[in-house]
């Protein structure tokens, strides 16, 4: 009978199953990963209110600080959002000379006013989101912890929409957790975008390794790798 089928076909079947089962677990494997938010959420940048809130402008080219609007960054496992109150406080109308001076500026700030007017929130849209069952990210933590902005969220100040820079995956989480040296700063500069990024470019990283080991023993810091601290 086995001169039908040469020998070596009686492992056939098998390579056969194998082989589909290994497009399968492929074809699976890319759709997984394509519709995994670590994959898509890379850039997203839903529409926003008014156009957007321009960063490059306040915090790139007036300069502000970012604690001036996100005012609970350190005392706070969620960040905030500031409230149209807040956005009043210049663009009421006729403070800024600029409203005086342009009718353009007066039109794209008009979403201001109606807003306060009615007593209604602005109604911005969320952007970075970690996943639900990861129960525990401590935001204030890692602002505390001399871990800039920037690290995270890339240069904000450059951003005339916010978009999301990382992927917020596991991995990405983990990866700073198992060499966060890298990313302490001097305290001071933890929202002082610009500098930080000068720090980061800069050619001498392993003397800027050095300090953020300095900075890591100095404030006891311990970002944990173990599953509980992230999942409960
Ligand atoms: C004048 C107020 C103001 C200042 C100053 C400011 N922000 Fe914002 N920020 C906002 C508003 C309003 C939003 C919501 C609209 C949006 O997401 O585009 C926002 C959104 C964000 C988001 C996205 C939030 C989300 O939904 O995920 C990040 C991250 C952020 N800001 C970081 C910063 C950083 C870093 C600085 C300092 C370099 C800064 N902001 C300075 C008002 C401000
Ligand atoms: C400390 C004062 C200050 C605060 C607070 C502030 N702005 Fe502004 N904003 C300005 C100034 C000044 C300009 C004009 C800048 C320019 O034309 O270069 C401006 C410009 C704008 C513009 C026009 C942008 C464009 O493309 O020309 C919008 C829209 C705007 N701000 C929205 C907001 C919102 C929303 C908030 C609250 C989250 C806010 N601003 C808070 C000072 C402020
Ligand atoms: C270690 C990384 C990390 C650092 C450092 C960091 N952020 Fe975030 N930020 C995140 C993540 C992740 C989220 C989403 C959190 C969530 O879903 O609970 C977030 C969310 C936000 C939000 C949205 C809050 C909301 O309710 O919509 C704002 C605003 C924000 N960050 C601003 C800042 C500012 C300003 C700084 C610097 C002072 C900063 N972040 C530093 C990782 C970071
Ligand atoms: C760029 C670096 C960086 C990234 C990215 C980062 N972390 Fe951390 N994380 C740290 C550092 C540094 C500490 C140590 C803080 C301390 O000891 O006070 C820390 C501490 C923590 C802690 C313990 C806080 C405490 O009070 O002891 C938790 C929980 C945590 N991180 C969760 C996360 C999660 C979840 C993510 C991803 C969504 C994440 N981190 C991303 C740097 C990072
Ligand atoms: C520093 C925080 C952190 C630690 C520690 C951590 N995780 Fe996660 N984990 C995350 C985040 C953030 C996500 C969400 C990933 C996403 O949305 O893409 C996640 C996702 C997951 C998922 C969903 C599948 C996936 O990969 O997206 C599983 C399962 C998981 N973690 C198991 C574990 C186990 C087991 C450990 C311990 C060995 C662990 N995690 C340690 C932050 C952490």
């Amino acid at each position: 009978m086995s001169t039908i089928f040469p020998k070596w076909t009686n492992g056939l079947p098998t390579m056969i199953a194998g082989g589909t089962v290994g497009t399968l677990a492929l074809v699976v494997g890319v759709v997984w990963y394509t519709f995994t938010p670590a994959y898509w959420a890379v850039g997203y940048m839903p529409k926003q209110p008014g156009g957007g809130f321009n960063h490059q402008i306040h915090a790139g080219k007036l300069g502000m600080d970012c604690r001036y609007c996100h005012t609970h960054v350190e005392s706070s496992s969620e960040a905030n959002i500031p409230s149209v109150k807040t956005c009043f406080g210049c663009h009421a109308e006729g403070k800024l000379q600029v409203y005086n001076d342009s009718d353009a500026h007066k039109g794209k700030t008009a979403f201001i006013r109606e807003a306060y007017a009615e007593d209604q929130p602005i109604e911005w849209r969320r952007v970075h989101k970690v996943a639900d069952y990861v129960r525990n990210f401590p935001h204030h933590a890692h602002v505390a912890a001399g871990v800039s902005c920037l690290s995270c969220h890339g240069n904000i100040a450059r951003m005339p929409e916010v978009w999301q820079e990382e992927s917020l995956s596991m991995g990405w989480c983990l990866d700073c957790h198992r060499n966060p040296e890298k990313n302490l700063v001097p305290k001071d500069q933890v929202t002082r975008l610009f500098d930080v990024e000068d720090l980061f470019k800069a050619e001498n990283e392993a003397k800027r390794i050095d300090n953020g080991k300095k900075f890591y023993e100095e404030r006891r810091l311990a970002a944990p790798e173990n599953c509980g601290a992230c999942h409960y």
